[in-house]
């Protein structure tokens, strides 16, 4: 269980945690969204406060209110999580990607709601989104240095398949930890719980499982070991 007192080892370290799904819109009241309850976004916005962090809850439609305490800051398309993070990334001490951000938005947002048209059907066009995360990664800050975490639900058909399409995004993203999370049984959005495996470059830095909050200390655990290797 969570610790009663918790440590204030995020005191003064300016935290942006990006939370929920975002919305595509496809004409004034339709969109493409994803099942994402921002709840483990939520869960890492709450711990990081109570740890002393300075936290900014970059919110994408979240199911549940945020937590007291926190500067709220709301999105709603990848195009406007993209805007909002590359814009205060700079004062980041740490940057947390638990968002599940849309990978492809229409080419068009119809500006009237879309008609059915006799009896075919509707063909979309859709074109890819900025990547957020890999864009701040590249354009991280160097001194003082930043700490960049992402999130990946993979279906992998075991845990060495997890660890290997684990391995490659982070690779790819240039992120510090990537934070896995194996969806293969289906049971993870919305859920309470959680099991996750966080890897940095070098393999495996910690499982967890459990409710989302002791993930979620977990996850700052992992981020509090980096920022003090750094220091010494
Ligand atoms: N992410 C992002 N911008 C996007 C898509 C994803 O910042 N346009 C972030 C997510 O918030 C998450 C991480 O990237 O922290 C990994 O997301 P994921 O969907 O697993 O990665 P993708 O590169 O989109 O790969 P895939 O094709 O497997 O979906
Ligand atoms: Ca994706």
């Amino acid at each position: 269980a969570v610790a009663a007192v918790q440590a204030r080892d995020l005191l003064g370290q300016r935290v942006i945690v990006s939370a929920g799904g975002t919305r595509e819109a496809l004409d004034p009241v339709r969109f493409l969204g994803n099942a994402s309850s921002g709840r483990q976004g939520i869960a890492l916005a709450r711990a990081a406060a109570l740890r002393g962090a300075d936290v900014t809850l970059v919110s994408a439609h979240l199911s549940e209110e945020p937590p007291a305490g926190v500067e709220v800051v709301e999105v709603s398309s990848t195009a406007d999580l993209a805007e909002a993070m590359v814009q205060r990334a700079p004062d980041a001490d740490v940057i947390v990607m638990a968002v599940a951000a849309a990978d492809f938005t229409p080419d068009a947002t119809a500006m009237h709601k879309i008609k059915k048209d006799g009896s075919d059907g509707l063909d979309l066009h859709l074109v890819q989104t900025t990547d957020v995360l890999a864009t701040l990664a590249a354009r991280r800050r160097k001194a003082p240095g930043q700490v960049i975490v992402g999130f990946a639900a993979e279906t992998a058909d075991d845990e060495a398949h997890l660890l290997a399409l684990g391995r490659a995004k982070l690779e790819r993203k240039g992120c510090d930890l990537l934070v896995l999370n194996n969806v293969s049984g289906g049971a993870v959005f919305g859920h309470p719980d959680n099991t996750i495996t966080i890897i940095d470059h070098d393999g495996v830095v910690a499982t967890a499982s459990g409710d989302k909050a002791l993930v979620a200390h977990r996850i700052w655990d992992a981020v509090v070991a980096i920022r003090t290797q750094e220091d010494s």
